[in-house]
């Protein structure tokens, strides 16, 4: 899955007047495709008087099925309904299961599904003659049960079930929800008739919404698919379509699509859609998406095909089904699913307008599409064999995605870019106590859903990419290969990788024959946080010590008995070799190390971590980053440091001097050189860098100070790059040139301001605004954003309407993310409602980019947290449970607070709401807290500091 800005997950969110009312009105259809009305009270719903219950997450309750009984072969039919007013669906599933041990039940999942009928008959040999009605064919049930905590439906025998294989079979209803997860319904309108989808989302835990199964990642199965749909729409799923579409008996107008038996797979990859999208193909790769939209999922088509193909390269391994399926949906909670043979994504993630969209997405698109398929491998072919080991599907998809897209667009250099965007960004997280490790322990959905966040992905990925680099990339790629050929359609845990990494290691003398790759990395995988190394030189020796401790904003001092196993590489003035990244030293997890002979005179810098290839920081002693920061401050000689560490050296002194183990001024100093620098790779770090202090500083006396040296520091790029957007200009001179851009408009840039003005008012003039605007596409997001911050209700409405006008999913999110810059008051509390009102334009994937667009704004930050705060119960409400969305909520609107009072305010609403009312939120708060607190105690310690030195610096 890829997550994006809302993530998804969660539980079925029907909301409780149209849950009864469908529960009383469901259309069932029964053996014979009867209506029939269903008075009978709903088996599915959940705990009576509230929407819905959650266990509380101390919780240890067990939530795993039974091992005796193991699913064989599915073999599934259902028939959504999607007329209006009635969106139910039904179904009937025969699942051949193989008993292992005895037992008197049969134990699999079903949640807020309605069954009407169960039988279980035990599977006879082709040609043995047998009388159906006997005992011996017919298994008799006592009696059913639901367990609506573990989302058990439980079928007890009347006698003891002997090893063997046995059949059940299921008739069933359930509704096709608007929640976004399990079965549910999307839409769209053209020609004001709106267009009804049923779609699927079943990761992790939604599959038992749609049928009855066994929901557990481990236990692989065969599909047969069949889908009733009407006879005017398509219906698609993992595997290709089986001979002909026949009719639906007592159904006029809809039709069976019949669909290949597929390869064993999870619960969690099955997957279907039923809409009238068009398609485009390139041989087996076809791309969907409505009719008015087709050609925006061209460039999809032109890069997916050639992505897959470098993965079969790339693992060694052919990609086994016999086709694949993407599809763009209108609604839809992540950002894209990798269901095997069949990917959906929002529109947003898969769709690409050229001359409307901004080339950075074009950028998000590559990713998401080389990040589903690259999961096709791993994931699909080899799933984790528990929730726990989620990072390892996230962590390689995140991984490899950037080597994906280096294939089709080398010119990105998405390899280098993975540096700055994913690793610097989870230090930032990973830096917290509240953090986990990336191997978590999980059971409930609840404790799932929480760890589809950065650490499982973005950690996941860095320390598989320090992988990579230890052993060396072919090394790394045959262990993979082999770790994925004798898994292959069964599950694994990281153990099992570890193995065959090991194996190969010790093959190709990659390793010392006395560590394993399990020793090194348990201490990566088990581990909350990552480590700072600290260099220390002796400078009449000519050598250094190495150490190592946890590193933290707010506990800087914390020791512990056992580290990390950190692969060291560095280099020195003299040798300036930033190419190779392969360790020459090994700091274990316990002592330090000495290097008798770093190779570099008394006069001569060091440097570790060659191109952050290791998932740590790196300090020195203060000698050293002089020297560092002498090189960096000489404009003939700052290019001898390899690029990405500059990235490095800027990243880690900020991040140091920001937990009080560096002195600012250093930290500071380094950042001076910045005013010459104009690659791409520094500057991404340093724009978020110094975006830390801009948030920090933006009320205090200081910020004119800060602000000038801001725009000191860009005025050589600022120069470099432009206004003018360019068709032929690279993407990363594009990237630079929109960074900058909106930096300098952010702080006021005179000339910056007034140009985005005049552009939106250009657009504002055209006949046709929705057909012609003349806003470049990169330059869009500042143009915007600094217009609506200068403008007032007439620029506000107007976006608003090109809002919800466009026909592209990457203009309507930059408008989106623009309408929060307003500086009205009012305009953004209206803006806030309509993100919770049904029917306001503003879809529920997209209820949290409001939130975060609103709490961007200085203005908006504190009305979007008494917004949260004071419509909490309708927020909930109207999202559901879901996780991801809550969660984000929380952080968006809390994670830029910096006063006491701030801080106060928060706890005070977490005390007031407790566990019970924050609910799928509670561990979001918890984190918002910590992160709050680190910032005022950043204010009481360390404003001084930079203060004093923004009072004395001079350029
Ligand atoms: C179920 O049992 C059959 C027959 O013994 C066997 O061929 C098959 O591999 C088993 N399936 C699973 C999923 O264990
Ligand atoms: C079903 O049987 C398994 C053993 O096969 C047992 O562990 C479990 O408790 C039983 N479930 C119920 C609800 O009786
Ligand atoms: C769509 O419906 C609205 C309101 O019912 C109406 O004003 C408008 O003219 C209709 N547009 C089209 C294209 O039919
Ligand atoms: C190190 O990073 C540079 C870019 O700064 C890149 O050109 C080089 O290939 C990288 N080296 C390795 C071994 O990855
Ligand atoms: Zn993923």
């Amino acid at each position: 899955m890829e997550g994006g800005l809302t993530k998804p997950r969660g539980y079925q969110v029907t909301r409780p007047c149209a849950f009864i009312l469908a529960c009383l009105f469901l259309i069932v259809i029964a053996t014979a495709l009867l209506l029939m009305y269903l008075l009978a009270p709903c088996p599915c719903a959940r705990s009576a008087g509230s929407s819905y219950s959650r266990l509380s997450r101390k919780s240890n309750l067990y939530v795993r099925l039974p091992t005796s009984v193991v699913p064989h072969a599915y073999n599934l039919k259902l028939i959504p309904f999607l007329q209006q007013g009635n969106f139910n669906f039904s179904g009937n599933v025969d699942i051949t299961i193989n008993v292992t041990l005895a037992t008197y039940n049969i134990t699999l999942h079903s949640a807020d599904l309605t069954i009407l009928k169960t039988s279980v008959r035990r599977v006879v040999e082709e040609n043995a003659v047998m009388d159906e009605d006997s005992p011996d064919f017919q298994i008799p049930i006592r009696k059913t049960e639901f367990d609506l905590k573990r989302e058990f439906y439980v079928i007890h025998l009347n006698r003891l079930l002997e090893p063997g294989q046995y059949k059940v079979n299921i008739e069933f209803t359930g509704i096709l929800n608007d929640a976004l997860q399990g079965f549910y319904r999307s839409s769209y309108v053209n020609n004001n008739v709106t267009w009804w989808i049923a779609t699927t989302q079943f990761q992790s835990t939604d599959a038992r919404r749609a049928f009855p199964c066994f929901d557990e990642p481990a236990l692989k199965a065969k599909f047969t698919i069949h889908i009733g749909r009407p006879s005017n729409m398509k219906a698609i799923s993992n595997m290709p379509k089986e001979g002909e579409s026949t009719p639906v008996e007592g159904m006029r107008d809809y039709m069976w699509d019949h669909f290949k038996e597929s390869v064993p797979m999870s619960t969690y990859l099955v997957a279907f859609t039923v809409s009238d999208f068009e398609h485009w193909s390139d041989r087996s790769f076809k791309v969907w998406a409505r009719s008015q939209a087709i050609d925006q999922a061209k460039y999809a088509l032109k890069i997916g095909p050639k992505i897959l193909k470098h993965f079969e390269e790339y693992f060694g391994i052919a990609y086994p089904l016999p086709k694949m399926d993407m599809i763009a949906l209108p609604d839809f909670a992540a950002g894209a699913m990798e269901n095997w043979g069949l990917i959906t994504y929002r529109e947003s993630t898969m769709l690409f307008q050229d001359g409307v969209s901004a080339s950075r997405h074009k950028q998000r698109v590559a990713s998401v599409v080389a990040h589903e398929l690259a999961h096709q491998w791993f994931g699909n072919l080899v799933t984790p064999s528990w929730w726990s080991d989620l990072w390892l599907n996230e962590g390689f998809a995140t991984y490899i995605e950037s080597l994906g897209v280096e294939v089709v667009e080398p010119s990105w250099r998405t390899g280098d870019q993975f540096v700055v965007r994913e690793l610097q960004n989870v230090l930032e997280q990973d830096a917290y106590k509240s953090s986990h490790p990336v191997s978590a322990p999980v059971s409930h959905p609840n404790e799932i859903d929480e760890i589809f966040d950065s650490i499982s992905y973005g950690k996941g990925a860095s320390i598989i990419r320090m992988m990579d680099h230890f052993l060396t990339t072919p090394v790394f790629k045959r262990g993979l290969t082999n770790y994925l050929n004798s898994r292959k359609f069964q599950s694994a845990t990281q153990d099992d990788l570890w193995q065959a990494l090991t194996d190969q290691a010790h093959a190709d003398n990659a390793l010392d024959p006395e560590i394993t790759v399990k020793q090194i990395m348990d201490t990566w995988t088990l581990k909350t946080g990552f480590p700072v190394v600290t260099v220390t030189r002796d400078y009449d020796r000519g050598s250094a010590t190495i150490s190592q401790k946890r590193f933290q904003y707010m506990y800087p001092t914390e020791t512990r008995a056992s580290n990390w196993w950190i692969p060291l590489s560095y280099t020195s003035q003299d040798r300036a070799d930033f190419t190779t990244t392969k360790p020459s030293h090994w700091l274990k997890a316990q002592g330090e190390i000495t290097i008798e002979n770093v190779n570099a005179y008394p006069s001569q810098w060091v440097i570790f971590n060659i191109n952050e290839t290791g998932f740590y920081r790196v300090n020195y002693d203060e000698r050293n980053w002089q020297l560092i920061i002498a090189q960096l401050r000489d404009p003939d000689r700052f290019l001898n440091i390899g690029e990405l560490n500059r990235a490095q050296l800027i990243d880690d002194s900020l991040q140091l001097a920001r937990a009080g183990q560096l002195n600012y001024s250093v930290a500071l100093n380094l950042t001076t050189y910045l005013a010459e620098e104009v690659s791409y790779l520094p500057w991404e770090t340093a724009f978020p860098g110094l975006g830390f202090l801009n948030t920090m500083l933006k009320k205090m006396p200081i910020y004119d100070k800060f602000k000038s040296y801001y725009l000191h520091l860009i005025f050589k790029l600022y120069q470099e790059t432009g206004f003018i957007d360019r068709h032929t200009d690279e993407q990363l001179l594009i990237y630079k040139r929109v960074e900058v851009l909106r930096t300098a408009c952010d702080l006021g840039h005179e000339d910056c301001v007034k140009n985005a003005v005049l552009q939106f008012q250009h657009w504002r003039s055209s006949p046709n605004p929705d057909k012609n605007n003349p806003v470049s596409p990169n330059l869009k997001s500042t143009i915007y954003c600094t217009a609506l911050r200068e403008g007032g209700q007439a620029e506000w409405d107007f976006a608003w309407e090109r809002y919800l006008n466009a026909n592209v999913g990457s203009e309507k999110q930059l408008i989106l993310q623009a309408l929060g810059c307003t500086r009205e008051t009012w305009i953004l509390s209206r803006y806030l409602h309509r993100a919770i009102t049904e029917g306001s334009g503003i879809r529920k994937q997209d209820t949290s980019t409001v939130f975060s667009t609103v709490s961007n704004n200085i203005i908006g930050r504190p009305l979007a947290f008494e917004f949260v705060r004071d419509n909490w119960q309708k927020i909930k409400e109207f999202l559901g449970p879901t996780v991801f969305t809550l969660s984000n909520i929380i952080r968006f609107t809390t994670n830029d607070m910096i006063t006491e009072y701030e801080l106060k305010q928060l706890k005070e609403f977490a005390i007031s709401k407790g566990e019970e009312e924050l609910g799928s939120a509670t561990k979001a708060v918890d984190q918002s807290i910590e992160i709050v607190e680190a910032n005022v105690h950043w204010m009481t310690n360390y404003y001084k500091d930079v203060e004093r030195w923004l009072l004395t610096v001079k350029y």
